[in-house]
């Protein structure tokens, strides 16, 4: 399945689903407070990124944020649970990648998930810190130079 992908923006319909999808595939799973729409303008200034299936449906999600001058964080990373396995996270973490890239940083890191560890080191990150807990469960920080 080939992903279409888009940047969307604060505040608008798309944002708006983009937080559904984010509070379904990570915030429900670990009983977390859900992302408010109208509550979170600490994103304005975030690069959100929408990959849309053939039916044009939010199918998958993901944030850049600006760390330094060369290093660039990917966050809420999310793949709708009925679409998850079938590529689209690399699809759109490629993106990503792509992307920040062109704007000229040397590194992406994340806060990865115990859980999706083998996700992003399937795409070449590795693990640079010590376990460390955010939002309740074990992570580690992961990255790749670009
Ligand atoms: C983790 C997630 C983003 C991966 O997206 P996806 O579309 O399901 O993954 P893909 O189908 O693109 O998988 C790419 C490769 O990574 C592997 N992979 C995917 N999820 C994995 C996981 N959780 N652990 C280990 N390997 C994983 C796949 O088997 C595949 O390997 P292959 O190329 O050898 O076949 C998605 O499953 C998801 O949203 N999970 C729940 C939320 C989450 O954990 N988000 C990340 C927070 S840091």
């Amino acid at each position: 399945m080939v992903l279409h992908i888009r940047k969307i923006e604060f505040g608008t319909e798309a944002y708006k689903a983009m937080l559904d999808l984010r509070n379904e595939v990570l915030r429900q799973p670990i009983n977390w407070p859900y992302f408010v729409f109208g509550q979170t303008e600490y994103e304005q200034d975030f690069i959100h990124l929408g990959g849309y299936s053939s039916d044009n449906v939010l199918s998958a999600c993901c944030i850049l944020t600006e760390k330094s001058a060369d290093e660039v964080q990917l966050k809420q990373m999310a793949v709708a649970a009925t679409h998850q396995g079938l590529g689209l996270g690399q699809q759109l973490l490629m993106y990503a990648e792509e992307y920040a890239r062109t704007k000229g940083y040397k590194r992406l890191g994340m806060h990865a998930r115990k859980s999706a560890l083998g996700f992003y080191e399937k795409s070449g990150y590795t693990i640079v810190s010590d376990e460390f807990e955010e939002v309740g469960i074990p992570h580690f920080k992961m990255e790749k130079v670009l």
